[in-house]
């Protein structure tokens, strides 16, 4: 089993350049099997759920290059692609539900292995399936997997969103380029990974009204051609950095996202006390001639605490919870946290209370006392953030900690820890033996 062992506590000091958003990156690459030929994407993280994504393509039948070092996926697609993505894939990473659109808009069937419930709660498909089926196809739940046929080809439609579900919006977009007409997905998510998308589908041909808004009109086209696409910086990582800074009273300059991608957060992070401004050569939109935007985040002496709902984009993002918790649990007085999207995500919670903090949970609030600091502990991850926020919550407690769990980092962090070790932290990936006992 490995762990990482981290010896607080710690300032965070230095740059990082943050690389491309998991949450895009995956779609991105879902995506190409709407083109027959070569796409390739630039920007790519070097993370596990990348070499899923790399792994599902393979067995529909797709020819991958992937260079992690280079940050480059290329993805030739064949002209008949498979439509089956099994459980063994889609039971380790959720997104794979995401070749569900391509799947049905080009091929006119899919087989999709259901994902289970995970450790942030129960996580509804509906939206996919109606969605669907609005569009034309027949879908059915046949021994865990979805089933979808529409065999004379989708058809344009208008479907109202209950909720801007960033997957539904994603595989209905993406089923809905090459269906008959027009298609109208009103109470759209307007997340900068489905902008992305949208920018790459209509670099391939297709016609995408309305993009970075709630209401998205697509007219189908005949066929797509392959592309090449840099994904969107991960907003979500320089979210966790930008943390980092703040709760450690750091220092550091985050290259890769503009400041416009992170609204409600940065403002969170100065009623924090912490101090922002974008590097030099950036504009704070990132202008599109800068290779790498950024900012730098100053942390005070000791963080105040923080009130924060989490919303659709443009709130305040869901994936950053845990490091408002963990920032929270060493502040100068008390702040809530309420939680709008997800049902379960306070797992993160009982470790860290391991930890000394002081968190008591009402349905979707956690109330947090902040402490002086935090004492070492041995705690375990349950998801990607929960586990980012437990080495950060590790950086601002006094001793060892230990985090288990770190292949859910993996999944999201590239490099975590020679990043962590170049800003100043003490830490490291360790081997621990298994219990032998049982
Ligand atoms: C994506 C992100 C995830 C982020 C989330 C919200 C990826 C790979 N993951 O997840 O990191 O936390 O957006 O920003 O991009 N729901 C339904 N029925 C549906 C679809 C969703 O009830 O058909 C519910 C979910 O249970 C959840 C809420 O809607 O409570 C939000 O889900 P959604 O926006 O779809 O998130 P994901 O796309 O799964």
């Amino acid at each position: 089993m490995e762990v990482f062992a981290i010896d607080g506590p710690a300032a965070l000091r230095g740059e990082i350049v943050v690389r491309g958003a998991k949450n895009s990156v995956l779609k991105l690459m879902a995506a190409t099997l709407l083109a027959p030929g070569r796409s390739v994407i630039s920007n790519v993280p070097a993370i596990a759920d990348v070499r899923i994504m790399c792994e599902l393509l393979r067995r529909l039948g797709c020819g991958i290059d992937y260079d992690a070092a280079a940050g480059t996926v290329a993805v030739e697609v064949p002209t008949e692609v498979g439509i089956t993505a099994d459980y063994e894939l889609v039971r380790l990473m959720r997104a794979s539900i995401s070749v569900l659109g391509p799947l049905v808009g080009r091929m006119h069937a899919a087989e999709v292995a259901v994902p289970g419930g995970d450790a942030i709660g129960s996580r509804g498909l509906d939206m996919h399936q109606h969605g669907l089926e609005r569009l034309g196809a027949q879908v059915t739940l046949e021994h865990g997997y979805f089933v979808a046929s529409a065999p004379a080809g989708l058809r344009g439609a208008e479907i109202e969103l209950p909720f801007p579900s960033v997957g539904a919006t994603e595989n209905l977009v993406m089923a809905a380029v090459l269906a008959a007409g027009e298609t109208v997905v009103e109470n759209a998510a307007r997340e900068p990974e489905i902008v992305d998308i949208c920018r790459m589908l209509v670099a391939m041909g297709a016609r995408i009204e309305g993009i970075g808004t709630s209401r998205l009109v697509v007219t189908g086209v005949e066929s797509l051609a392959p592309v090449s696409h840099r994904c969107v910086g991960d907003r979500i990582v320089a979210g966790t950095w930008a943390f980092a800074a703040v709760a450690t009273g750091g220092d550091i300059g985050i290259r890769g996202v503009p400041q416009a991608l992170l609204p409600n957060v940065l403002d969170k992070l100065a009623e924090a006390g912490g101090r922002i401004e974008d590097l030099p050569g950036t504009d704070s939109q990132g202008s599109a001639t800068a290779e790498a935007p950024g900012f730098r985040v100053r942390g005070p002496r000791r963080p105040q605490p923080i009130h924060v709902s989490t919303l659709p984009f443009p709130g305040f993002p869901t994936d950053l919870q845990p490091f408002v918790i963990a920032l929270n649990s060493v502040a100068d007085g008390v702040g809530l946290l309420t939680e709008n999207l997800f049902e379960a995500r306070w797992r993160f919670v009982n470790e860290l209370s391991r930890l000394g903090a002081k968190v008591s949970i009402d349905g979707n609030h956690a109330l947090v006392t902040g402490v002086e600091s935090l004492s070492g502990a041995e705690v375990e991850a349950s998801d990607i953030r929960a586990g980012a926020g437990l080495v950060l919550a590790g950086l601002l407690a006094h001793g060892r900690t230990e985090v288990s769990g770190v292949d859910h980092i993996d999944r999201g962090y590239e490099d975590f820890v020679p990043k962590l070790r170049a800003l100043g932290a003490s830490i490291s990936r360790i081997e621990k033996p298994e219990p032998d006992f049982l």
